[in-house]
Parts: structure tokens; sequence; C-alpha cells
């Protein structure tokens, strides 16, 4: 029988167990797919510890990314043949379609055929970082050349895609990281400045790197009290992302900044574009072209075998990591 991670309670990266269960055939429009390698994400800790948007039923598996062969396919699915390469564009709800399997059903418009070439790793570090990079930066706030872009969390799978990203678009990506143990590589990544902002003035560096022009983007995963002097450095009529809360700390309006510049403070959710099969098209064809043309390429920090997975949600908490902390799956 395949092996899946579940939890039986909410809780630390401990009630993680390794079970084996029944996997049923694929269902109609639906695909069954031997799972190679996950990519790890933030939410999937938070639904583990019982804070995401998401409140699992228990005992509830979890996932948002994975990579693997097609293994079978349901009625109705066609496009896709027995043993090709694919990777999971992440669903609506982990509870429903969880990745954290040696085998998963998933629902055919989610399964995309990524290039083989990218290996296993890499195509299940994807469709979360650079999906939500390209809605946020290219779907809604259409950035371009010459436009100053502030990436918090930027050694974040997310952040590190947004970087590769805003230098596609001939924007200037601005690294915001907590202290300088990370500014080297950043800067390797493609950043064009980094603030290490527990060590320096936020506000003042952010006018310093832009020369007076100030942030157009901000694309924020933290909240918190930095919230106000990045709305301090924006160009009016700037736009700020709110697509995370990883300080966990009340977040203040900044209400005379609002009103002064005229900004936009925008809630922002991958769901956007995934939800949207318009739009979901476009950002496959901006992802898949930027991978083939070596614009983009996912960061791995760590790779765990399937047996440590407490372990790897342990590392993605410490908050060291560097990209995606994937997670390899053995040949069954
Ligand atoms: N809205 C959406 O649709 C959506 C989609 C995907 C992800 N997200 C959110 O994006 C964020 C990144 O997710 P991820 O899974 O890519 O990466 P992640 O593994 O959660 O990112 C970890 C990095 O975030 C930074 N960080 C952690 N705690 C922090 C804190 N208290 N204050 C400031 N920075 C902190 C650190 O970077 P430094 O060491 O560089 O400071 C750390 O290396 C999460 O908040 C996640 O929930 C949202």
């Amino acid at each position: 029988m395949p092996r899946i991670v579940r939890f039986h309670e909410l809780g630390g990266p401990e009630v993680l167990r390794i079970e084996q269960v029944d996997i049923l055939p694929p269902g109609p429009g639906e695909i069954q797919i031997r799972v190679k390698a996950l990519g790890l994400n933030r939410a999937e800790a938070l639904m583990r510890a019982g804070q995401y948007l998401e409140s699992p039923a228990l005992p509830s598996s979890l996932g948002f990314e994975a990579a693997g062969e097609v293994a079978s396919l349901g009625l109705g699915v066609d496009g896709f043949r027995l043993g090709d390469a694919v990777s999971v564009i992440p669903p609506l709800s982990q509870a429903q379609w969880p990745t954290y399997a040696e085998i998963i059903n998933f629902p055919a418009y989610l399964v995309v055929k990524h290039p083989e070439s990218l290996g296993w790793e890499a195509a299940a570090a994807l469709w979360m970082p650079y999906l939500t990079a390209y809605g946020a930066l290219v779907d809604i706030a259409r950035a371009g050349p010459g436009d100053f872009i502030a990436i918090t969390a930027a050694s974040s799978s997310v952040g590190l895609a947004a970087i590769q990203i805003a230098r596609q678009a001939g924007a200037h990506p601005i690294a915001i990281t907590r202290t300088s143990a990370k500014v080297p590589a950043l800067r390797e990544q493609g950043a064009t400045d980094v603030i290490a902002c527990q060590e320096q003035d936020l506000a003042g560096s952010l006018n310093l790197i832009t020369g007076g022009k100030q942030v157009r983007v901000v694309l924020d995963a933290v909240g918190g009290p930095n919230f106000t002097p990045l709305a301090d450095a924006m160009a009016p009529g700037g736009i700020l992302f709110s697509y995370g809360g990883l300080s966990g700390q009340p977040t203040p309006y900044p209400l005379a900044q609002v009103l002064a510049k005229n900004l936009t403070l925008r809630g922002y959710l991958v769901h956007e574009i995934t939800g949207n099969p318009a739009k979901l098209d476009n950002a496959k064809r901006f992802i898949l072209e930027g991978l083939r043309k070596g614009d983009l390429t996912p960061v791995i920090d760590k790779i765990f075998p399937f047996d440590e997975i407490a372990d790897a949600h342990r590392h993605l908490e410490s908050n060291q990591q560097f990209g995606k902390i994937v997670v390899r799956i053995a040949p069954l």
C-alpha cells in the first residue's frame, strides 16, 4: 500500500505521521501520479498547526506541490500518457488534494507536463513560487523596465521567484532580508540591492537605493511593524501586495501614506490566478517560457528523504532556508 503523510492532531512537526492507506483509482477527470518529489510551503506548516486559512478535518493530509510520473488516467482525461513527467498546480484545498504521498489523484486541469530536463526536485519547486510572484508582479502590477520592486522575505521560495521575474521584466528587485547572513546569496540570485532590515533603516535605505524615485511595487509576506517604513518609501500611485503574515505581529495601517500618495494596499492569494483558467494558461506559458530561456531557475535549499518529513518541517520553521525545501520519494 502507498504511504501518505497525515496528522491526527494539530501541533508541531512531530504530529506528522507516515501511514499506509488504500488509494482509489483516479476518478473521472483525474490523473493518478506516482510522486517523485514534493516541494514544501509555509502554508503546510500553518495547516499542520491549525493556523492556516483552511481548517483541516482530522485526520488530514496536506501539501500543495509535487512532481512525478503519470501512473493512470481517469475517465475523460486526454492529452496525457502513462509515464509522462508532470507537476501539479497548487489546488484551492490542500486537505482535498494533498500532495504529501507516494501516490496521489489530482484533477487533470491542475496537472502540467513540465520539461523532463528540469528534474523531479526542481519541478516540485516550481508552481507555487512562480505563480504567486507572476500573479502579483506581472498579471496585476504590470511590472516593467525601471520599476523599483521591494520584496520582503526575499530568501523564501516566493521571494526568490519574484527576484527572477522582476529581473526578467527589466525592473530593479530590492531584496529585503532580516539579517546580513543571506545578503551575498541574494545578490548572486539577481537582487540589484539588498537590505538587512534588522540591521539597517528600512525606509532610509529604500530611499537611498531609488534615488528619490521611490518604490512602485511592494511584495510583502511579513506584515508587522515594517509595513509603515515600506509605505513611507513608496511612490505615488504605488501598490503594496500583502500576501503573507510571517512576522505574526499586528500590522499598522499607514493611513497618512495611503492618503497622501494614493497607495493601493492589496491582499493577494495565488488562487486569483489558479482559479481563473485564462489567467492560469497565460501564467503557465510565461513560466514554462522563462524556464526554457533560463530566466527562471528554481532555487532548492535542501532535499530530505520522505521518512524525514518532520525534520523537513523543522527546517522550514527554522527560517534558515534559502529557497525551496524539497522531499524526495524513493521508488516504490
Ligand atoms: N498569498 C499566497 O497565495 C501565498 C502563496 C505562497 C506563499 N505565500 C506566503 O509567502 C511567504 C513565503 O512562503 P514560502 O513557503 O515561499 O517561504 P518560507 O519558507 O515561509 O520563507 C522563509 C523565509 O521567510 C523569511 N521570514 C521568516 N520569518 C520571518 C519573520 N518573522 N520576519 C521576516 N521574515 C521572515 C526568512 O527570510 P530571510 O531569512 O531572508 O529574512 C525565511 O528564510 C509565506 O508567508 C507564505 O505563507 C503566500
